[in-house]
């Protein structure tokens, strides 16, 4: 498989760093341009923070604009300090990129990024999808310009995270999400049915920190804030990888066994479900049949030992940058 070139829009984000550095690592993807949003931090620290790890990372030649600050129906009101830190990657602190920001918005090089690809590019979000949305409310024609969309987020048949039926980059910006599902193309969906399950271990992050570049060990460093929020929750110092999952389906580096076509819409209403991912699986008692109306693919299943997969191409890049 040729490299696929890549628009990645994140909230940089633990999580989203490893995503990152899983683009840079891997020969299957041509990491185009990278917008940011706000999320786990606000729209510019998420641009500084990616800055920052590109530079540790050797690969300065990626563009990285600012995007949305505030979300459709509300203001960005602080992120998820006790999940990212206060800064968004664990409290600990990159040496300062010398490269700013692109002049650009995400919305204007995500557009001009898929009309340059000529229909090639594969738009990965993982963080709210504002910038997306924005990004079709000024070209509706986006879906039939791009090759598709991979997104880490939402929650099928199990609970929410952020409240009990939605998932914390749904939850951020419902509206949005609602008008990326109804925008006519074929969401692939990598929700927490599944990346709740890929559980990065503390023997991963002691790879990653025994390793020999700087890179490597920052990142293992920011999994320690990570690891103790995620401790509550598995009993364990580790934590889920959502982001890094999310990019591996988009590369086609994972075994799916399940991600059926089917409907899904998005609560935007203000009642308790709202944030809420509604995929419609009843025919999954008939063996999926009805895909009249489909728009998404849920990741369901998965095989394989994701975390382990990362942690060794972290340690051995395929691409050649951080060769
Ligand atoms: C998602 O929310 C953020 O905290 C993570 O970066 C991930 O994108 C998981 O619900
Ligand atoms: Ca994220």
């Amino acid at each position: 498989m040729s490299a696929r070139p890549i628009y990645f829009d994140c909230d940089t984000g633990v999580d989203d760093a490893l995503a990152l550095a899983y683009l840079i690592a891997s020969d299957k993807a041509q990491l185009r341009g990278i917008g940011t949003v706000s999320g786990n931090t606000d729209s510019a620290t998420a641009a500084r923070n990616t800055l920052d790890l590109l530079q540790l990372a050797g690969a300065t030649n990626v563009p990285v604009a600012i995007g949305e600050r505030d979300f459709m129906t509300r203001s960005y009101d602080g992120g998820a300090p006790h999940v990212h830190g206060a800064n968004g990657i664990g409290n600990i602190v990159l040496p300062k990129s010398t490269t700013e920001p692109s002049a650009e918005s995400a919305v204007d090089l995500l557009l001009r990024l898929a009309h340059e690809a000529e229909g090639k590019l594969h738009l990965i979000a993982v963080g709210p999808l504002t910038n997306i949305a924005r990004a079709l409310e000024r070209e509706p024609r986006l879906p039939e310009l791009v090759d598709g969309i991979t997104i880490m987020g939402g929650a099928a048949e199990v609970p929410g995270n952020i409240t009990p039926v939605a998932e914390a980059n749904i939850a951020n910006d419902p509206e949005a999400a609602a008008a990326v599902f109804a925008a006519g193309w074929t969401v692939t969906m990598v929700p927490l049915d599944v990346t709740m399950t890929q559980v990065l271990e503390a023997e991963d992050r002691e790879r990653l920190a025994a390793s020999g570049t700087e890179f490597e060990q920052a990142l293992a460093q920011m999994l320690g804030h990570y690891f103790e929020f995620y401790r509550e929750i598995y009993g364990r110092a580790c934590c889920a990888m959502h982001d890094p999952l999310a990019v591996a389906v988009a590369l086609g580096d994972v075994e799916i066994t399940s991600a059926p076509l089917v409907r899904a819409q998005v609560d935007t209403t203000n009642g308790p479900g709202r944030g809420q991912t509604i995929c419609d699986l009843r025919a999954k008692y008939r063996g999926y049949p009805d895909q009249s109306r489909a728009n998404c693919r849920p990741v369901l299943g998965i095989t394989g030992d994701f975390p382990s997969q990362l942690t060794q191409l972290l340690l051995e890049p395929t691409a050649q940058v951080l060769s």
